[in-house]
């Protein structure tokens, strides 16, 4: 069974009021320097999640150049491994095939939710399976630049992205983690394919599981956790996705 999201936050107070900003902020904050990711739960009508994600930081488009992204099933799709279709994703961090820094949160709030079984984004947080790495593990998959592909989801919107970038990389705003189970390439034999194989497993472990009720908004910490997401049937599913750069 999949863990509960114990980082959730209520747009509204007790009374059924608007929490006041100021507090909202506040609590969102401290939630997600606890946690890694926060749900925001009761969200009205009218919410702003474009000004609320401006008070995180600068936005990134995302790859179609949009800069609020709409993830839903798209035609001519469903055959390969992209968030616009149906199908499963597999752990990941955002941002592996930038060759800037990856963004530091991703939000994404439900406009239309699935019905009936799927359609969760799933989130697990890193911090300690890098602590139980050993010292010289760590300092190879800080010292190894890897190289990155993009999803086949992107390679048929016309991009072609290859990266080079550790797995590991500290940075004065925190330790950044890239992953993929598809997308890095690395010979079988290599600490990185241990790695894959173990975080998946932890993964399936530990994740909680983000269900979506109309206007719930996730964010989460990208350099510090990786998501994935159930399948699902219902295609009238749509979320709408903010990325944030690092300060
Ligand atoms: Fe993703």
């Amino acid at each position: 069974m999949p863990r509960s999201p114990i980082s959730l936050l209520s747009r509204t107070d007790f009374n059924g009021d608007l929490l006041d900003e100021e507090l909202f902020l506040r609590t969102f904050h401290q939630l997600m320097e606890e946690h890694g990711y926060v749900q925001v739960c009761n969200v009205p009508n009218d919410f702003d999640y474009v000004r609320f994600c401006q008070s995180l930081g600068r936005f990134v488009p995302n790859y179609t150049g949009a800069v609020i992204g709409d993830v839903r099933p798209e035609p001519g799709m469903d055959d390969v491994y992209h968030a616009g279709n149906t199908r499963p994703l597999t752990p990941h961090s955002e941002g592996y095939d930038f060759s800037v820094l990856p963004p530091r949160y991703i939000a994404l709030w439900c406009v239309t939710p699935a019905q009936g079984p799927g359609g969760e984004t799933t989130l697990a947080d890193t911090t300690d399976w890098v602590a139980a790495l050993e010292e010289d593990e760590r300092a190879w998959l800080q010292n190894t630049e890897y190289e990155w592909k993009t999803t086949e989801g992107v390679n048929r919107l016309g991009l072609d992205l290859h990266t080079k970038h550790p797995i590991l990389e500290d940075h004065p705003n925190g330790r950044i983690v890239r992953f993929s189970c598809n997308n890095l390439i690395r010979d079988d034999d290599d600490l990185s394919a241990r790695v894959q194989e173990h975080w998946r497993h932890r993964f399936d472990e530990e994740h909680v599981a983000i269900h979506y009720q109309r206007n719930d908004m996730l964010v989460w910490d990208n350099w510090r956790l990786l998501h994935a997401r159930n399948a699902f049937s219902d295609r009238s599913r749509h979320l709408r996705r903010i990325q944030v750069a690092a300060a």
